[in-house]
């Protein structure tokens, strides 16, 4: 079975879908995994950084989103069909990366997350509202080793979908007092969901992003992060640290093909920054 990891923080803009995705890159390319991204975020960012925009519309029209699936969940409808949904080959590296597969998400989820949460058992989820995801992803699980899953910044019904089938949540974080006062939250609700859906799920650790060298501000958070680790309650920061650069942000361009991760990401900063998120984040993994 794959290792399942949901990529998580309530709070916005912490870079979130930026390490799901370089690390997915980098699962599958540098390490021959093969990788699942289930992109649960309305805002489909995930999704227009390893598809087109009209390649997705496209989909999402023909019910090929997760749109479709969470659609039937209220409609007591079976039009979702996982296999056709799966987005293989995804990514402008070498013309689509072999093994890197995309579930995207739609725009339209935004308003049907409110509509599920009107008619689901928000308390104890007995009417099965949270495992609609898994269900579908059941018979596809065992084709992947990796499944990495960018979640909103938010804990709704399509949110929790993607936690009740997760092992692991990792979560990124600004190294600035504002972020990282959102932890501590993060890993109450986490614990909160654990008892409620009666689901093991562990934390992983925090990823600092966006780091700036030149802050006091983001050295000091870091270091105070590093000194305040919690065993079992307040998850370990990761030793790889993600610094901000323009080439991060510039990535999630797909219009033009590159010919391999170190021009993806940009430079040697971000392309080592990345392979080592990788290396550590299969060592935690797999120990
Ligand atoms: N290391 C970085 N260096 C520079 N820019 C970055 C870096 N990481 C992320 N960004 C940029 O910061 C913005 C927010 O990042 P991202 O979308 O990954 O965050 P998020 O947590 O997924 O946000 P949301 O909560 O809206 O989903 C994006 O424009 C992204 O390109
Ligand atoms: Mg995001």
């Amino acid at each position: 079975m794959p290792v399942v990891t949901s990529v998580i923080n309530l709070k916005g803009g912490v870079g979130k879908t930026t390490v799901t995705i370089a690390l997915a890159h980098y699962l599958a390319v540098e390490h021959g995994q093969r990788v699942l991204i289930v992109d649960l975020d309305p805002q489909t960012n995930a999704t227009i950084s390893l598809i087109n925009e009209r390649r997705w519309r496209e989909r999402d029209q023909r019910g090929q989103s997760l749109y479709q699936l969470f659609k039937d969940w209220l409609d007591n409808t079976h039009e979702f069909d996982i296999t056709q949904a799966i987005v293989p080959r995804t990514s402008n590296v070498m013309g689509g990366i072999p093994g890197m597969d995309l579930l995207s998400s739609s725009i339209r989820l935004h308003k049907l997350q409110d509509k599920i949460t009107k008619a689901a058992d928000m308390d104890e989820f007995r009417d099965g509202s949270v495992y609609t995801l898994r269900s579908a992803m059941a018979p596809i699980m065992q084709q992947y080793d990796h499944i990495l899953i960018d979640c909103p910044p938010n804990l709704g019904i399509i949110t929790l979908n993607g936690i009740a089938i997760s092992r692991y949540f990792l979560i990124p974080v600004v190294p600035d007092i504002l972020s990282t006062l959102g932890v501590p939250l993060v890993l109450d609700r986490m614990a909160d969901f654990a008892l409620r859906a009666r689901h093991e799920i562990y934390g992983l650790g925090i990823v600092v992003s966006r780091f700036r060298p030149q802050s006091r501000l983001h050295k000091q958070t870091v270091q105070d992060m590093r000194r305040d680790v919690i065993p079992g309650i307040h998850p370990p920061v990761f030793e790889t640290v993600i610094y901000e650069a323009s080439e991060v942000a510039e990535a999630a361009d797909i219009d033009a093909d590159v010919a391999n991760l170190r021009q993806k990401f940009g430079g040697a900063g971000p392309h080592r920054q990345f392979s080592a998120l990788a290396r550590e984040y299969l060592h935690q993994v797999s120990g």
